[in-house]
């Protein structure tokens, strides 16, 4: 039997994703917050949509430097996850109250954040704003990640032991306070 549940809570269906660590930069100030609305839009050019609510600090910052880094952690940064998708930038300086490490970027001005699993570099090339979040679509142009961690596609479930498999697995939403990470491939 199914059960109707409440139009607010029927976004979380399209849970899990991945729970990314979006660094911007602008004026020399380095901002991150969590972002869990992410999504492919287009494989060539490649690009992503990032959905960011106006109220953000990092929304003025992306409107205005137009570039970004969407890191992608694993498990091990989970308190950090929750830190960054709580306080504001406006109000602290998350990097310092996380202790997380800003390593350079390659081809954006942007810094990534050294302890995630993986960095997607780019750009914005525009911005739509169909209800309460701001769709900033950004094309890719870099992707690096954990050599270990992923062969074409994230290599989740093939570590010696189920320690190992989820250090190397990007840590998923499901919504509100719970995450989760992936636990069996399935090969068709
Ligand atoms: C797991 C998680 C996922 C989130 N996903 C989004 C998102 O996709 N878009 C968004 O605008 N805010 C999202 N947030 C909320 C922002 O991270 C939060 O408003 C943050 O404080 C904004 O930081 P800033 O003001 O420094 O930019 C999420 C929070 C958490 C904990």
């Amino acid at each position: 039997m199914k059960v109707e549940i409440p139009l607010s809570q029927a976004h979380r269906l399209l849970a899990p994703r991945p729970a990314c660590l979006l660094t911007t930069r602008y004026r020399g100030q380095v901002n991150v917050m969590t972002i869990a609305w992410v999504c492919p839009v287009s494989l060539e050019p490649p690009m992503v949509m990032m959905a960011i609510h106006p109220s953000t600090y990092t929304h003025g910052m992306l409107q205005r430097s137009e570039e970004a880094v969407l890191n992608i952690p694993g498990r091990a940064l989970a308190e950090q996850v929750a830190a960054c998708g709580e306080a504001s930038g406006a109000d602290v300086d998350k990097i310092a109250t996380t202790g997380l490490t800003l390593e350079s970027g390659h081809r954006v001005e942007v810094p990534g954040i050294a302890e995630c699993l993986a960095h997607i570099e780019c750009a914005v090339v525009t911005a739509v704003t169909p209800g309460d979040h701001t769709v900033f679509v950004a094309e890719i142009i870099g992707a690096w990640v954990e050599e270990e961690a992923f062969a074409g596609t994230w290599r989740c479930t093939q570590g010696d032991t189920p320690e190992d498999q989820e250090e190397l697995c990007p840590l998923l939403h499901l919504g509100g306070r719970q995450f989760c990470v992936p636990g069996k491939a399935i090969e068709v």
